[in-house]
């Protein structure tokens, strides 16, 4: 599943000792493996040959230059939300005409910039935006490429936050929208409508809600063709969901296997959105124990990574795989004592990991935070004043430093001092 593995109890990051790097880059420290992500890249890619669909990377989900730069150049196109995404695709050179965009609040400067980019199409999530990108395009001369994001109200079982699909919702549009527009397609001008898009939630690990939403979209495109409206584009979008813990999420094949029929039944053109399936399990946190403390209902292992580095324990009550860098630790299992894995940051919500079952850590051990490739870094803060970790790509025997720790000049260096 993944290239972090223990020889002789240490844990390696493919031929690399990932204490090593925590010796050399200190903590708290991202390190992916590349092999990792191109595996789960083209595990996707594989599963889905028959259609030859275009995988856009979900660059939210981990937007490293070099994890982009690693997709982009074995073809993969990537899904942005921001101006500031689409900048990281141009800097890996991404090619424009693979860059879908989504977001239910792009700014008039960001749709300006993208129309001038040629991005393959806007992910359009309500009336207004498009009403917004046909005035953009009209003024600049230029067509903007569209696809509606329907939303197909269904329920995709996964935590409420990343629950994309329902009407209780903020994303894309419901069939009634989407029918008008199609019907009013002409009041948009210099707007071409090329197809649909849906992404119903993340961490889905059963094939139903996808089957269930995509029936619903197959629907709604029969009846557009009924109504003499063509498509070229059908955008599935991301969601596939991984192992955290001991979670049975379908494989890319079983995936394929569910959704291929119906997807070619439409004939249309297929984009998937994949963040966390590429990236979730290629990424790890590293960071080292600094305190133990033990109080009458727990003990208490406070390390240098906190709520601030990874924020999806906090955040959703995330289940994060805690492996020690020396595994002896764990075999020594006599000092066994249910512990709660926490940060420094002033909040109680602070920790990595609750309620587990860990030996009695010296002060200095190295523990992986497992599972972190995806929306790890990408949503870290500076809260607390704290400086982001560094990033390291690891490739066969190979490491690079992928990004800097962030120096105290960085947390200040936008400020100015009055008095
Ligand atoms: N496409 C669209 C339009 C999206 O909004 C997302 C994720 C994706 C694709 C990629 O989804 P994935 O394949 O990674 O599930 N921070 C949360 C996840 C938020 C997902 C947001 N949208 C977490 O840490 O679990």
């Amino acid at each position: 599943m993944h290239d972090f593995h223990y020889v002789d109890n240490r844990l390696f990051c493919e031929d690399v000792s990932v204490a090593q790097l925590a010796k050399k880059f200190s903590t708290p420290l991202y390190v992916y493996s590349r092999r990792t992500v191109l595996d789960h890249y083209l595990k996707i890619k594989r599963a889905f040959s028959a259609l030859k669909p275009l995988i856009c990377f979900s660059v939210k989900s981990n937007s490293n230059l070099s994890i982009l730069k690693t997709l982009v150049a074995h073809g993969a196109g990537l899904d942005i939300v921001s101006g500031g995404e689409l900048r990281r695709a141009l800097r890996v050179k991404a090619d424009p005409k693979k860059i879908v965009y989504a977001s239910v609040g792009k700014t008039r400067p960001e749709i300006e910039e993208a129309i001038r980019c040629g991005i393959l199409f806007f992910n359009i999530e309500s009336l207004q935006e498009l009403g917004v990108i046909s005035e953009v395009a009209t003024r600049l001369k230029k067509e903007a490429r569209v696809c509606i994001r329907i939303n197909p109200d269904i329920e995709a079982y996964t935590h409420r936050y990343i629950t994309t699909g329902t009407l209780e919702s903020k994303f894309g549009v419901d069939f009634q929208t989407a029918r008008i527009i199609f019907l009013n397609q002409e009041n948009f001008k210099c707007v071409r409508i090329l197809g649909l898009h849906m992404h119903i939630g993340s961490q889905i690990t059963q094939s139903g809600p996808f089957l269930s939403a995509l029936k619903k979209v197959c629907g709604f495109i029969d009846e557009l063709k009924k109504m003499g409206i063509g498509l070229q584009w059908l955008n599935i979008g991301g969601g596939l969901g991984i192992i955290y813990r001991q979670e049975q999420p379908q494989t890319a094949d079983e995936y394929a296997r569910a959704v291929l029929p119906i997807l070619k039944k439409t004939g249309l053109k297929i984009i998937l959105e994949p963040g966390r399936f590429i990236v979730g399990n290629a990424g790890i946190l590293v960071t080292q124990v600094l305190y133990n403390k033990d109080t009458r209902a727990r003990r208490f292992v406070i390390v240098d990574a906190g709520m601030n580095d990874l924020v999806r324990p906090s955040l959703y009550d995330a289940y994060h795989e805690i492996c020690p860098l020396d595994n002896r630790r764990m075999l020594s299992s006599g000092s066994m004592k249910l512990s709660d894995v926490v940060g420094p940051i002033c909040e109680s919500g602070d920790f990595l990991a609750k309620d587990r079952l860990l030996p009695l850590f010296d002060n200095g051990d190295l523990l992986a935070v497992m599972g972190a490739g995806a929306y790890g870094f990408s949503m870290a803060s500076n809260y607390n004043s704290r400086r982001r970790p560094a990033e390291v790509l690891v490739k066969g025997n190979r490491y690079y430093l992928v990004r800097s720790r962030e120096d105290f000049d960085d947390l200040t260096r936008l400020e100015r001092i009055v008095g």
